[in-house]
Formats: structure tokens, C-alpha cells, sequence
């Protein structure tokens, strides 16, 4: 399974590394072999070994050049980082990255050979319109992006449960995952207020091939309870 933790604009260097750190010892201590991701914040990347695999939030789709307030390969590289999230929801709604620049981004991150996670997901207005409405909201933005990257990990995350503690019903969650497993076989997150409480049943769904957890993944301990559910389910 896949546990991933996005940081989003929370944890400094210092407390990033420290995190980390607790993580490994966690992850080595238990024997957990998942696959354990961590996105810091753009000035706490760093080079790390281990288990975890720290990936970018985010970076512009160019090796460096005139981009104010962003960053590049070069950066990613000093670190030794290849994974990327791209096309988060905050990135799409508050930040307003169109399909047009997240799809250029994708394509870029992947003829590099990124892994990069996808993220996906439907407004409240959208889902309270219906089925048929949510589903050609999703459709949208598979568009342009290759569905068959080897290295590409989807997670779908309704941008309606990020940060709001409500969360689909098991039953929604693993509906909904079925049909998107449809339009690629690549593994398949669930984010959007998972917390230590819930993470348990959501990773037992079918068709549900891990989380990506915000709030609840800043409490180191939390996110290291989560990796040993993980575990926990494949061990069984
Ligand atoms: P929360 O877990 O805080 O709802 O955030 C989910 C998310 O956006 C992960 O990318």
C-alpha cells in the first residue's frame, strides 16, 4: 500500500527533518515495507535515505529560468528528489492551475521520469448535482494525462472532505473507486480527511491502494499509526 503525507505549508526545515527522522525510526521499528511517502513544503525539501520517499508539492515545469516564486529541476535535483504531486485541489482552486498547465506539468515531470502523484477530485456543488455530473467533472481532468505512466499513482481526494473532517461513506468511496479503476489500472489513493479513526476501514476498501493524508499526517505519530494499519492489512 501507499501512505503519503502532504505537509502542505506546515513544518519548517528544522522540524521537517525532525519528522522524518521519527518516521524512519517508527517504519524500522515496526518492520512496515509500505510504500511511505512525505511532501514537505518547498523550503523543507532535503535530501534524505531511508524508507520514506520525500517528494515536491509542486514545481514549475522547467529546469530553471524566469519563473518568480517558483522552482525547478535543478532544485528538485540538489536534493535528489523524483516524485511530485501535481494537480492538488488547493493548487487548482486557490492557486488556479488550469487542466492546460497541470497537463504541461505532467508531461514534463514524466519525460524526466518522475513518479508522480495525480491528484483528483470533485467540488461540493459538483457532487450534490449528481452521479453522471461528478463522474464527467472527474473525466475532465484525466484529460491529456497518461493514464498508463507506469509511474503514476492516482489520488482521488474531494475537494469538499480536505480539511472538513466529513468524509464519502465507505460505500461512496469504494463505488466511486471501482469506475475510476476503470480509466486507469495505476494504484488509487483516498484523501481527504482521513485521520486515525477512519484510515483503518478506508484502506480496507477495495480498490482503495492506500491514503494521502494532510492534517492528521502533521502529527508524526498519527501518520506512523497509519503506515502500521497498512501493514497490519497486507499482513493479513
Ligand atoms: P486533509 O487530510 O487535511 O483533509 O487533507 C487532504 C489532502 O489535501 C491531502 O493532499
Amino acid at each position: 500500500m501507499i501512505i503519503a503525507a502532504n505537509l502542505k505549508t506546515n513544518l519548517t526545515r528544522s522540524e521537517t527533518k525532525k519528522y522524518l527522522d521519527a518516521l524512519e525510526s517508527f517504519l524500522n521499528a515496526q518492520n512496515i515495507d509500505q510504500r511511505v511517502m512525505v511532501f514537505p513544503a518547498m523550503t523543507s525539501l532535503q535530501e534524505h535515505s531511508g524508507k520514506v520517499c520525500v517528494g515536491a508539492q509542486n514545481a514549475y515545469a522547467t529546469q530553471n529560468g524566469a519563473f518568480t516564486g517558483e522552482i525547478g529541476l535543478d532544485h528538485l535535483k540538489e536534493f535528489g528528489i523524483n516524485t511530485i504531486l501535481i494537480g492538488h485541489s488547493e493548487r487548482r482552486h486557490i492557486l488556479g492551475e488550469t487542466q492546460e498547465s497541470i497537463v504541461e506539468k505532467f508531461n514534463y515531470y514524466k519525460e524526466l521520469g518522475f513518479e508522480i502523484v495525480y491528484c483528483i477530485g470533485e467540488p461540493l456543488d459538483v457532487r450534490e448535482a449528481g452521479e453522471e455530473a461528478m463522474l464527467n467533472y472527474l473525466d475532465a481532468q484525466y484529460q491529456g494525462i497518461d493514464t498508463e505512466y507506469e509511474k503514476l499513482t492516482i489520488a482521488y481526494e474531494p475537494v469538499w472532505a480536505i480539511g472538513t473532517g466529513k468524509v464519502p461513506t465507505l460505500e461512496d468511496i469504494e463505488s466511486l473507486h471501482t469506475k475510476l479503476k476503470e480509466k486507469s489500472s495505476a494504484p488509487l489513493l483516498y484523501g481527504g480527511s482521513v485521520k486515525v479513526s477512519n484510515a483503518k476501514e478506508i484502506l480496507a476498501l477495495t480498490h482503495v491502494d492506500g491514503v494521502l493524508v494532510g492534517g492528521a499526517a502533521l502529527y508524526v505519530e498519527h501518520f506512523s499509526t497509519m503506515c502500521a494499519y497498512a501493514q497490519e492489512l497486507e499482513n493479513k
